[in-house]
């Protein structure tokens, strides 16, 4: 029996429907930006540990070097094109913008979408290794800068640009369910 090695998948994007052929090993990384042209989401490592590739799918944040694309068929994934509400910046792309929460900008989209994501996991109540009660009877901790911090721990800055960094995400929490939201619209005609 022959081996299957490729598929056509539909990918749901920032509200948009994409159909492509590719190759099973094809990252979702690589499905993006060299495939879809979404070049925001970048790549730094390639091996799932500087978090230059943060999207979210379905919600949560995801390194796109260590998804296979096909595996992200039918999840909704939300890149950094798609926070912004047409001018309206994303709260935690104003914050970001607002405290200079970065200086070459290249690590800055995969922070952003994983800031989204941790404002989302602790708002659900999710400890992290910096928090001093981890019962869920405590609910979330106090958002401090050790907890941002760790909660950020993943993505890296090269820089330096973590006290902004740090100092944007707990301005962002600020704004409420808005900031751990990211706002994608329904699901549109197949865009290629
Ligand atoms: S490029 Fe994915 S974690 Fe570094
Ligand atoms: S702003 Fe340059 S790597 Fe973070």
């Amino acid at each position: 029996m022959a081996l299957v090695t490729s598929s056509v998948i539909t990918l749901h994007i920032n509200g948009e429907r994409y159909s492509l052929p590719v190759d099973h090993r094809t990252t979702l990384l690589d499905a993006l930006r060299e495939r879809l042209d979404l070049t925001g989401t970048k790549k730094g490592c390639d091996q799932g540990q500087c978090g230059a590739c943060t999207v979210l799918v379905d919600g949560r944040r995801t390194v796109a070097c260590l998804q296979l694309a096909i595996a992200a068929e039918g999840r909704e994934i939300t890149t950094v094109e798609g926070l912004a509400d047409g001018d309206r910046l994303h709260p935690v792309q104003q914050a970001f913008l607002d405290l200079d929460g970065y200086q070459c900008g290249y690590c800055t989209p995969g922070q952003i979408c994983s800031a989204i994501g941790v404002l989302a996991e602790h708002a659900a109540g999710w400890p992290s290794a910096a928090s001093a009660d981890v019962r869920p009877a405590a609910g979330p901790p106090p958002l401090t800068a050790d907890e941002i911090r760790e909660r950020m721990s993943g993505n890296l800055c090269r820089c330096g640009a973590y006290t902004s960094i740090v100092e944007a995400v707990a301005r962002a929490a600020e704004s409420g369910p808005a900031s751990r939201t990211a706002v994608v619209p329904g699901p549109k005609e197949p865009a290629a």
